[in-house]
C-alpha cells in the first residue's frame, strides 16, 4: 500500500476485535518506531507500544466510545507547543504505518491518564494524547456510525477554506504551484481532534515556502494541546506526500517578526521548497 493509499483509506476506528497484535504486525510497527524517532527541531520521542491483557480492565474514554481493544502506542514530552507538534507529526506517521499493515487507529486526546499509572514516567513529562490500535471489528455498532456523524468524520472543508496565497491573501489557484496539490489535498484528509481541521496553509510564491497556520476552533481542544498535535499531523502527511512525489523540502521555523499577520492565525512552521 502506498502512502496516498494509506491516507485515503485511513478512518478513526473505535470498534477492535479482541485480537492481539499479529507478531509479524507487531515487530514492524516496533521496528518502524524504532527507527522513526527523530522529528521536528531535532526532538525526539521514544514511543512505547503497550498491551493490555484479556484480565486488565478497559480504559474509560470520556468522549466517544472506543471498545474491544488491548494496544495502545503513546510516549512521553515537554509539555510545550513545539513538542506537541512534533508529537502529533511522528505518531501519524505510526498511523499510517498501521494503516499500511491494515490495523485500525483511534488518535484519542481525551483519556484516562490513570490507566497508563504502571508505566514511569519523568515527573515533568506529559502524554498529550494517545493511539488505539488494533484490528478493527466486522461490525461497526450503531453507537460509532452516530460518534462519526456527531463530528462529521467523512467530511472535510473546501479546498477554498484551507489553502491560501501568502501574498494575496486569495484562495490558492492549483496551477500556482500544481506539483503540490496532491501533498494539500492528502493534507486536508487527516485526521483532527473534533475533527475541526484548524490548519490553514499559505504559499508564498515570493519565497517558495508554505507557512502553516493555526486557526483555533474549538477553545477545549486549544487548552489540551490538541491543536498542536493536529498541526503536527497535518505536517506529517504534506511532508510524507511531497516525499513521495520527488519534491524535496525542509520544516523551519521562520522568525515571527518577519510573517505577515494573517487575521487570527497563529503561524506555526514553513515547508521551504527545494525545487
Ligand atoms: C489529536 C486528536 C485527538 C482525538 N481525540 C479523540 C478522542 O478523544 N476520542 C475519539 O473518539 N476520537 C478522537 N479523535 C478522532 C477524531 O474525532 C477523528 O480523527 C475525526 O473525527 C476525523 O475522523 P477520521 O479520523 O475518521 O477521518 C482524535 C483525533 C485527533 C487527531
Amino acid at each position: 500500500m502506498d502512502i496516498i493509499n494509506s491516507i485515503v483509506q485511513r478512518k478513526s476506528c473505535r470498534t477492535f476485535s479482541s485480537e492481539s497484535l499479529k507478531p509479524s504486525d507487531k515487530k514492524q510497527l516496533e521496528e518502524f518506531i524504532n527507527t522513526g524517532k527523530n522529528g521536528l527541531n531535532g526532538e525526539t520521542v521514544d514511543f512505547i507500544l503497550l498491551e493490555k491483557s484479556d484480565t486488565d480492565v478497559q480504559m474509560k474514554i470520556p468522549y466517544g466510545l472506543i471498545r474491544g481493544n488491548k494496544t495502545y502506542i503513546f510516549g512521553e514530552i515537554r509539555s510545550s507547543p513545539v513538542s506537541r507538534i512534533n508529537y502529533g507529526y511522528l505518531l501519524e506517521k505510526i498511523v499510517l504505518k498501521a494503516t499500511e499493515l491494515h490495523l485500525g487507529t483511534c488518535w484519542v486526546g481525551m483519556f484516562d491518564r490513570e490507566y497508563f499509572n504502571d508505566v514511569q514516567i519523568e515527573t515533568d513529562l506529559v502524554i498529550p494524547g494517545i493511539l488505539v490500535i488494533g484490528y478493527a471489528s466486522e461490525k461497526i455498532p450503531v453507537k460509532e456510525k452516530l460518534i462519526r456523524r456527531a463530528v462529521n468524520a467523512d467530511k472535510r472543508k473546501p479546498w477554498e477554506s484551507l489553502f491560501f496565497n501568502y501574498e494575496t491573501k486569495e484562495v490558492l489557484k492549483k496551477q500556482e504551484n500544481y506539483k503540490y496539490v496532491e501533498s494539500l489535498l492528502m493534507t486536508r484528509l487527516a485526521p483532527s481532534s473534533g475533527n475541526t481541521q484548524p490548519w490553514r496553509i499559505y504559499y508564498s510564491s515570493e519565497n517558495n515556502e508554505f507557512h502553516f497556520f493555526k486557526k483555533i476552533t474549538n477553545q477545549t481542544y486549544e487548552l489540551k494541546g490538541l491543536h498542536d498535535i493536529d498541526m503536527g499531523i497535518a505536517m506529517s502527511h504534506f511532508e510524507l506526500v511531497s516525499l513521495k512525489n520527488g519534491l524535496k523540502g525542509d520544516w523551519q521555523k521562520n522568525d515571527i517578526s518577519k510573517i505577515n499577520t494573517i487575521d487570527d492565525l497563529q503561524y506555526t512552521m514553513s515547508w521551504k521548497c527545494e525545487n
